[in-house]
């Protein structure tokens, strides 16, 4: 049986929880969006009533400082500056506005894991770029042994490196192929939809791109896109800024939900003074929890290696359990919410439907044998 106590920095379990409104039910799902503090919500709801009190533009300008001093925590967490990053509307708007500065020419490979996650390849398809499959291990990780020799025999355009993907709770050797990327010369883009806020992002990838809501516990339509100025110099935007302006901005949609913007600079604020190695080691140790807990349980088994240092677990079913059905009834008999993931998610890696738990800070062991209990 597990205690409260064998979760590490439990303080930031309570403040996490008190920071925010009180959930429904079990919300076991940052993974997919996760829960706004008050702090969060106020700045994104002070902002929007200041556009009808000034007009829009007005409080945009007013708001100026503080979005720089987000761009510039966030390019923090990204190992980057301030000139370095450019708000958007989610990760998948940062990709598409990546790629549609680079221009690379049709029919350039890029190496990405083959558990990529299907819109990514999508987009990449539709850039005429040609997706080919990074060397993994049976849990999908990449092999770093063999990305080597990748990368010095047959180098693509650029590495795409899903830290952690959708479909599976398992944390990528960012690092170790950002090392290898740079002695091949061979550019890192690194999708860290699922790791900020979740692991640490500061490893040397020349790209970093992800979302608000997730892990980071901001709003729903925000993205963020950093890129290291040397890659930076060679994209082309639709309208470049004037001189004196960061290159990045150009990449930044001029109309916005800028509200939104303010409320993720308030949420990563949040994030960093939580301390994102407490936060980290936290994470971590929910999820190797939620994998004890739940591994066997109603003959639902685990992925992930039980000491992954990730929160998101995910379960295969026991025969004859429609996934999806599962996870409506947990969601409305016993409050939990949690996702359903189809194998299209991944085609290239996944053979059938999973349940995804994600817990974040909050959750309590209860919480997780609540889970056990109702599957
Ligand atoms: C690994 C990964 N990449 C990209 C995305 C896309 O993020 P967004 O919905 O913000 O475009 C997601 C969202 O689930 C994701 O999990």
């Amino acid at each position: 049986m597990y205690a409260m106590s064998d979760l590490p920095h439990e303080d930031l379990g309570a403040s996490w929880r008190k920071a925010r409104p009180r959930p429904a039910g079990r919300h076991l799902d940052s993974a997919a969006s996760s829960r706004q503090s008050h702090r969060a919500l106020e700045a994104a709801a002070h902002h929007a009533r200041h556009e009808a009190e000034l007009g829009g533009y007005v409080a945009e300008a007013a708001s100026d400082d503080l979005l720089q001093q987000g761009r510039s925590v966030i390019g923090g967490l990204a190992g980057m500056a301030a000139a370095d990053v450019a708000f958007g509307e989610s990760a998948q708007a940062a990709l598409v506005a990546l790629l549609t500065g680079w221009r690379l020419p049709a029919g350039s490979r890029v190496a990405c894991l083959p558990g990529e996650y299907a819109p990514n390849i999508a987009q990449l398809r539709t850039y005429g770029l040609r997706p080919e499959p990074l060397p993994v291990d049976g849990v999908g990780r990449a092999d770093v042994a063999a990305v080597a020799r990748l990368l010095a025999d047959d180098p693509p355009a650029f590495v795409h490196l899903t830290h952690i993907p959708s479909h599976r709770g398992v944390l990528q050797p960012a690092a170790e192929i950002a090392a290898l990327c740079r002695e091949a010369g061979v550019p890192l883009v690194l999708d860290a939809a699922q790791s900020l806020g979740h692991a640490d992002t500061d490893l040397g990838a020349d790209v970093v791109y992800g979302t608000s809501r997730k892990w980071l516990a901001g709003p729903r339509g925000v993205g963020v896109l950093c890129v290291r100025p040397a890659l930076a110099r060679q994209l082309t935007p639709v309208l470049p800024e004037p001189e004196g302006v960061p290159p990045m901005r150009a990449f930044e949609s001029g109309e916005a939900h800028v509200a939104g913007r303010v409320g993720l600079v308030v949420a990563v604020g949040e994030h960093l003074a939580a301390g994102p190695h407490r936060v980290r080691e936290r994470l971590g140790a929910i999820g190797r929890a939620t994998r004890e807990i739940l591994d066997g349980v109603g003959g639902w088994r685990v992925i992930e290696p039980v000491d992954e240092p990730t929160a998101t677990t995910t379960l295969t079913p026991p025969d004859g359990v429609d996934v999806v059905d599962a996870r409506t009834r947990l969601l409305t008999e016993h409050g939990i919410v949690l996702s359903a993931i189809g194998p299209e998610r991944a085609p290239g890696e996944m053979t059938g439907p999973v349940l995804r738990v994600s817990p974040h800070l909050d959750a309590s062991i209860d919480d997780l044998e609540a889970l056990a209990a109702a599957l």
